[in-house]
């Protein structure tokens, strides 16, 4: 199974290589900052085909189609797919995006997870109780235990501006508790590099579980601690937002410290989805 997760995100990469930078990517808008271009259809409709020749009983969960697989109602196997992660990036011309796929157990609990990178050619892959890989070379979180020492990728909320006073009183006690931000783009690739230890944690209000299903496999896998703001782990498909660090004593010190935003977590406008 991890092989045709592999030759999945491969296929996706290919086709996202063929048109970034080529001006033929048509984009339009879904709402506030929120974007998606032909290709991402392309991409979920060439995996979604695949999966459905090889599992035609296996339901889906895609970015761009969720409408057509109400996730409450999944039963069995499921995948969650994000065509494109960083759609942003991807229309605008910068080279950070990935592909994102989870295969899921019939709790939607992800068994194997793999995050994409076509443009480094960089494949992060997971399987639940057999380990994480970057390419062939097997990886794991950087172990960081202290704030202070912790490289933090961060979202600001943009696309429902509510909770922003709170965001920024996050970030004016974050910037000097820490070694240092970062805002890339991509959720998929800020978990892939908490999974492989280039950065040490990563946090946002707002994701939705194709952003991060994949992700949150491979920092398990690593070794580290993935759950909500609010420190939920389970309801994959509803969460809203996300908490990831390299270890435990990370994941705590960084919760203590993002309680503001961990007060919107299931309040509007950040209801369970789906
Ligand atoms: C977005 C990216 C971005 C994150 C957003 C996501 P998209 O996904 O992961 O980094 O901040 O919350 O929605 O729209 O590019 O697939
Ligand atoms: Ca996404």
């Amino acid at each position: 199974m991890r092989g045709f997760l592999i030759e999945l995100a491969r296929t996706g990469g290919r086709i996202a290589r063929e048109y970034f930078r080529s001006h033929r990517v048509r984009a339009t808008s879904k709402g506030r900052s929120d974007y998606v271009s032909h290709v991402d259809r392309m991409i979920e409709d060439a995996i979604i085909a695949r999966i459905h020749n090889h599992y035609p009983d296996h339901a889906v969960v895609g970015e761009e189609r969720d409408e057509d697989a109400p996730a409450r109602d999944l039963q069995g196997p499921c995948w969650i797919i994000d065509p494109i992660d960083g759609t942003t990036n991807f229309i605008r011309g910068i080279a950070h995006f990935a592909i994102s796929i989870a295969f899921c157990d019939s709790a939607a609990e992800p068994r194997i997870g793999v995050v994409y990178d076509p443009m480094s050619d960089e494949l992060f892959i997971a399987e639940r109780g057999a380990g994480l890989w970057l390419g062939n070379d097997r990886v794991a979180t950087s172990g960081c235990a202290r704030l202070a020492d912790a490289l933090v990728a961060l979202a600001v909320p943009f696309r429902q501006l509510e909770p922003l006073d709170d965001a920024l009183v996050v970030l004016e006690d974050l910037q000097p508790a820490c070694d240092d931000v970062r805002r890339s783009g991509s959720a998929a690739l800020d978990l892939a590099y908490v999974a492989v230890g280039r950065l040490d944690a990563y946090f946002e209000l707002g994701i939705h579980c194709w952003d991060t299903a994949a992700g949150e496999l491979l920092v398990r896998c690593g070794g580290g601690q993935a759950t909500g703001l609010d420190g939920a782990s389970g309801e994959l498909l509803a969460r809203r937002s996300i908490l990831a660090a390299a270890t435990p004593e990370l994941h705590r010190e960084l919760g203590a410290l993002t309680g503001p935003l961990a007060s919107w977590v299931g309040r509007d406008p950040f209801l369970p989805a789906l």
